[in-house]
């Protein structure tokens, strides 16, 4: 075939997405059906509800992503899905679809880590360069990780408890704030200035682990504790502070790696990736690493979808990986 398509499935958590990618950079189509206003009342993502959901959801989004790219199965060269990790009852969806793709139509089945996916979403801006070293920053996972090839991941710090999506999804129901929450804090905290001087945890340990379940608590508190003797806190100061704790915590971190691990890229990415304050700061340190170069995975592309899977899932394939019908969900599946 003189472009290889892959058709990607993501199905991880909460949002259902198929993609049409050509030769592993191009973005033919990405459908994405989120599912977020159903999990909003319940402050977080209902593993069960999410399942049905994405029962519902992913032939038609298979059936728009193909139309919208304009091919049909006869043009695929191989189908990727996310395997792990995430919610075992959700991934199995994607899985089920993937190899029922697969097996009609003789196509490769490639497995991909779902964490895999978020790093190589910054391939749809420019090539990986090698070594690399991603900060990851999602709602499920904080981790440093080092890629000395392609399709080679090393996990060299992570979070010890909360991921730091989590910590600001924790910390915006406390404000009052929709799940997910992390969008809107970034926006309060542009309007307020770090008054609270929440704790950083770890910041100067000797390791790359991360820690936000204290910050979490510190912020909680702080709010409970005015609360109680009726004083009235800003909110957006709030939401300063704490997004000034996650940033210097992740970018301190960040750069501690670097000077250990001499790399040629640092790729951020994960739905915390599209924190603005996150960017301007990696931006901001990485003009010291002059042989470092800097990307950064699009804004669109940040949170979950097929596309990033696409990217991954070709890279693997290229790699020699591929997985046959006994491919099952690993929902704690590590790199
Ligand atoms: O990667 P992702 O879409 O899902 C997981 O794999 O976990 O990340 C979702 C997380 C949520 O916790 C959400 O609050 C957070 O990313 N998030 C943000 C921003 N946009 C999304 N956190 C901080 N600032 C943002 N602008
Ligand atoms: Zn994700």
């Amino acid at each position: 075939k003189q472009r290889e398509l892959i058709l990607a499935f993501e199905s991880s958590c909460d949002e259902t997405s198929v993609a049409v990618i050509e030769d592993g950079h191009k973005i033919l189509s990405n459908v994405v059906a989120t599912q977020i206003n159903s999990h909003k009342r319940f402050g977080g993502v209902v593993p069960e509800v999410a399942s049905r959901h994405h029962i519902e959801q992913v032939t038609l989004c298979l059936e728009d992503a193909l139309n919208e790219a304009g091919v049909d199965y006869a043009d695929l060269s191989a189908v990727a899905v996310t395997y792990g990790p995430g919610l075992v009852g959700a991934l199995l969806v994607g899985v089920s679809a993937a190899k029922v793709v697969a097996f009609a139509h003789n196509l490769p089945l490639i497995p991909v880590n779902h964490m895999a996916g978020h790093i190589y979403a910054a391939r749809f801006v420019k090539p990986l360069v090698f070594p690399a070293l991603a900060l990851l920053v999602s709602g499920g996972h904080t981790e440093l990780v080092y890629l000395s090839a392609p399709n080679s991941y090393e996990i060299i710090g992570e979070t010890r408890d909360d991921a730091a999506g989590e910590a600001y999804d924790k910390i915006g129901r406390v404000l009052g704030i929709n799940y997910p929450a992390g969008k809107e804090i970034d926006q309060m905290a542009h309007l307020g200035k770090d008054v609270f001087n929440f704790p950083r945890a770890m910041i100067n340990e000797n390791n790359f682990d991360f820690s936000f379940s204290g910050l979490k608590s510190a912020f909680i508190n702080t709010v409970h504790h005015a609360d109680q003797v009726g004083e009235k806190l800003d909110h957006k100061n709030l939401a300063a502070s704490f997004q000034q704790s996650v940033v210097d915590v992740l970018a301190q971190k960040m750069v501690n790696a670097l000077k250990k691990y001499p790399v040629k890229q640092l790729i951020l990415a994960g739905g915390v990736a599209a924190n603005s304050g996150l960017r301007e700061r990696i931006e901001h340190e990485l003009k010291t690493f002059d042989d470092v170069s800097l990307l950064m995975a699009p804004l669109k592309l940040c949170g979950d979808n097929a596309a990033m899977i696409g990217a991954a899932g070709y890279v693997a394939w290229k790699a020699g990986v591929q997985a046959d019908m006994s491919l099952n969900a690993d929902p704690s599946l590590e790199f």
